[in-house]
């Protein structure tokens, strides 16, 4: 009779143990994973041979939306730069070769998709795209070789390291470290155009590749000007709202040129991605200084994201200053750089349990059909609807490399804090 009792006590101690604690459902992370990982195996394929990455898809568009979008006239309109696809071009693949800002994604991509399932196939592509960016370590005329080396070799040395990789990450920091003037603070972002020495915000995430060559060599040289750059930087791009600007060009004196924006609905707006830069830039620089006042910077720009974000997914239009009309598309890009950043900052603010909640939904977003490809369809890309600049004509409700690169960068911390694998998916 006592026996019995036991028994049926520790049965019904086991069932209300399974009734407190249902398991959580992840079946969306696997669908998430199981799709990118076929997605970018299809496109490796695909590419190969090339010399080329993948970059979006090739598309036209119509200047009354533009203008629509912008709110702006047509006479307004730099026309020229609205490049349309070549005859037969639209709705296919484009390629990018291993100078453009966006090369080190792919390669990136594959490492994340290869570290979050295991799969040796997508860690040979990974080696493979990866080295195809060799070159870029003698190439000084971008800000973005953080983005490009960082993202490709950055995620080699992690996972499959040796001395080649080093040597090319070392390389790449000392031609940033060549952009930077001391005048000014900050590293110069681009060549092109009529500012005397442009810097956007899109630059905060080219400071990780100086922080962590700065780890790798033992010399604080490259670590030391990615703090300047992000303090110069907090001091002049940001509105008291914790908004940015996109560029802000600077004198030869280290005074303030022009506040503009390139990308952005117009100067005074809020581009999304931005945004997203922003939040995932000072968080990185917490990460690597412990320099609280980026903490509580990243918190600012974070609660900003999260209060002027009103779509119901948390998805956000290209602008949060654009008009909101059926037509307006979406950035998938900012809301998976937004994710991750706020899954890092997650771990480091006192009430990060608000960021994760909210990095969770808009990854929950992300993976639903609304923006994960049909296998098989996208071109071989995982998420669509970004937007790239719709100033400029271009990118425009497509997918990205960029947004795939964050978004699975995104699940890879998620799935870390969570403490699950694939084999638990
Ligand atoms: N770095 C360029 C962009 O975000 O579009």
């Amino acid at each position: 009779m006592k026996k019995n009792l036991v028994i049926l006590t520790l049965a019904l101690a086991g069932l209300s143990a399974c009734q407190k604690t249902p398991k959580e459902d992840y079946s969306w992370i696997k669908n998430s994973l199981d799709i990118a990982s076929a997605q970018l195996l299809e496109t490796a394929r695909e590419v190969d041979g090339t010399g080329m990455l993948p970059r979006s898809i090739y598309m036209g568009y119509d200047m009354d939306f533009l203008c629509r979008q912008l709110e702006r006239d047509s006479a307004t309109f730099m026309d020229s730069l609205r490049a349309q696809p070549a005859p037969g071009m639209a709705g296919k693949r484009r390629l990018c070769n291993v100078y453009d800002w966006t090369s080190g994604f792919f390669p990136g991509t594959l490492w994340y998709a290869y570290e979050l399932t295991g799969n040796d196939s997508l860690k040979a592509e990974a080696a493979k795209y990866t080295n195809l960016l060799n070159p870029v370590r003698y190439y000084g005329g971008t800000h973005d070789l953080g983005f490009m080396i960082n993202c490709s070799y950055g995620n080699a040395l992690r996972l499959a390291p040796n001395d080649t990789i080093a040597a090319v990450m070392a390389e790449t920091a000392d031609n940033l470290y060549k952009r930077y003037n001391d005048s000014i603070g900050c590293i110069r972002s681009w060549d092109f155009g009529t500012w005397n020495f442009p810097v956007i915000i899109d630059n905060m995430m080219n400071l990780d590749l100086l922080f962590a060559v700065s780890k790798m060599t033992g010399d604080s040289k490259y670590k030391d000007i990615a703090v300047k750059h992000a303090n110069t930087t907090m001091n002049n791009h940001f509105r008291p709202d914790y908004t940015c600007w996109h560029v802000v060009s600077y004198n030869g004196d280290g005074t303030v040129e022009r506040k503009q924006t390139h990308q952005g609905k117009n100067d005074d707006s809020s581009w999304a991605r931005g945004q997203a830069w922003a939040v995932y830039g000072y968080t990185s620089c917490f990460r690597e200084t412990g320099d609280s006042t980026y903490l509580d910077f990243a918190c600012h720009v974070a609660d900003m994201i999260m209060d002027k974000v009103k779509t119901e997914d948390a998805v956000p239009y290209w602008d949060y200053d654009a008009p909101v009309t059926p037509e307006t598309p979406r950035d998938a890009s900012a809301a998976a750089v937004t994710a991750s950043g706020l899954l890092e900052l997650s771990t480091m603010a006192a009430d990060g349990q608000k960021y994760f909640d909210y990095a969770e939904k808009v990854l929950k977003s992300l993976s639903s059909p609304a923006y994960l490809a049909k296998p098989g369809e996208n071109e071989g890309f995982v998420l669509m609807h970004s937007t790239g600049s719709l100033p400029n004509g271009s990118e425009i409700d497509t997918p990205l490399n960029y947004a795939d690169y964050y978004y699975m960068e995104a699940l890879k911390r998620y799935m870390d804090l969570k403490k699950i694998t694939y084999k638990d998916l």
